[in-house]
């Protein structure tokens, strides 16, 4: 199958390489050719990592060959899934897809990788709404199995199932959510990390400890401090104010601590600072 996927930020990028590793062909796509280039370079370290423990069935080079590189993008011409994964920002995304409908086929479907925006929103920029709908990965991407399917009032049931089916074929575990903040995941996720910030805020346990409770008490891979360094500390504060403005819940409210860090650009890992040093 064809497939392309504009943004190649963290998300598009692993989007991309799955989807070549299980065998299509895959275009990515991005206005920004510095951000192209980093793709690449980052897709070859990930597949090399992935090679190394023996978890790719083919070689290297041979996927790498799967995946073209483009700043245009009238490329997705030809498509049959195409995802959406630019910043999540509501005219940036607006932008993407209304230019994606200009050359898409008709029908191509097409996917948007949000964490938080509402898909009946975003469908409102779509030609051909039924072939609308959310595919929320989650980072990294070559590694996390899971991916929740969205749908929107007007997705067809057609193209629910064979959305399924594809996120099976690339080697994902799908969930279904219905179109409400947060979906499933952030909607429990941010909460936790919310609370994390509380204890830290009110100087009841340091960062290190907050964390090894999670890590050694409930066996997550990270503490929730960690993982909110590790998404991104304004993507953090992004999701909890689309939380509180929409369930308009005190349990949302993004905390002060988490606002000033993001203003200060204090962004977590991809900044080398946050609630960690990473410098
Ligand atoms: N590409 C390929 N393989 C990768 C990789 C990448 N980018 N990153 C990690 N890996 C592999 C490593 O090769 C390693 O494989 P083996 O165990 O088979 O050797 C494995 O993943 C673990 O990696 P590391 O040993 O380097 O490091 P780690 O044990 O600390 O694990 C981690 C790293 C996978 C990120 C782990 O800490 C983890 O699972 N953390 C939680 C991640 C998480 O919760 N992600 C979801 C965030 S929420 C989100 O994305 C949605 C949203 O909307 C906010």
């Amino acid at each position: 199958m064809k497939v392309s996927v504009v943004g190649s930020g963290t998300m598009g990028r692993g989007i991309g390489q799955v989807f070549a590793q299980a065998g299509h062909q895959v275009k990515l796509i991005d206005i920004n050719k510095e951000v192209l280039g980093k793709a690449k370079e980052n897709i070859k370290e990930s597949l090399a990592r992935l090679e190394k423990k023996k978890a790719l069935t083919e070689s290297l080079d041979v996927i790498m060959e799967r995946i073209e590189y483009s700043s245009d993008i009238a490329d997705v011409k030809g498509s049959q899934f195409i995802i959406e994964a630019v910043f999540e920002r509501i005219d940036i995304k607006q932008e993407a897809l209304e230019n994606i409908c200009k050359s898409a086929s008709p029908d191509a479907i097409i996917g948007t990788n949000t964490s938080s925006i509402s898909i009946n929103t975003l469908a409102k920029f779509i030609e051909g709404k039924e072939r609308f709908i959310g595919t929320h990965f989650f980072n990294p991407v070559p590694v996390m199995k899971l991916v929740e399917i969205i749908t929107s009032e007007r997705t067809s049931k057609e193209v629910i199932e064979k959305t399924e089916k594809v996120m099976i074929e690339i080697g994902k575990d799908p969930v279904f959510s219905k179109d409400f903040p947060g979906f499933i995941s952030n909607r429990i996720l941010m909460p936790l990390i919310r609370e994390a910030i509380a204890v830290y805020e009110q100087g009841i346990a340091s960062a290190a400890d907050i964390d090894k409770s999670f890590r050694l008490g409930m066996a997550h891979p990270m503490g929730p401090l960690e993982l909110a360094d590790f998404v991104g500390l304004d993507v953090c504060y992004d999701v909890l104010e689309v939380l509180y403005r929409d369930y308009g819940e005190p349990r949302f409210k993004p905390p002060i601590t988490l606002k000033n860090m993001v203003t200060a650009g204090k962004l977590g890992r991809k900044s080398g600072e946050g609630f960690y040093n990473y410098r």
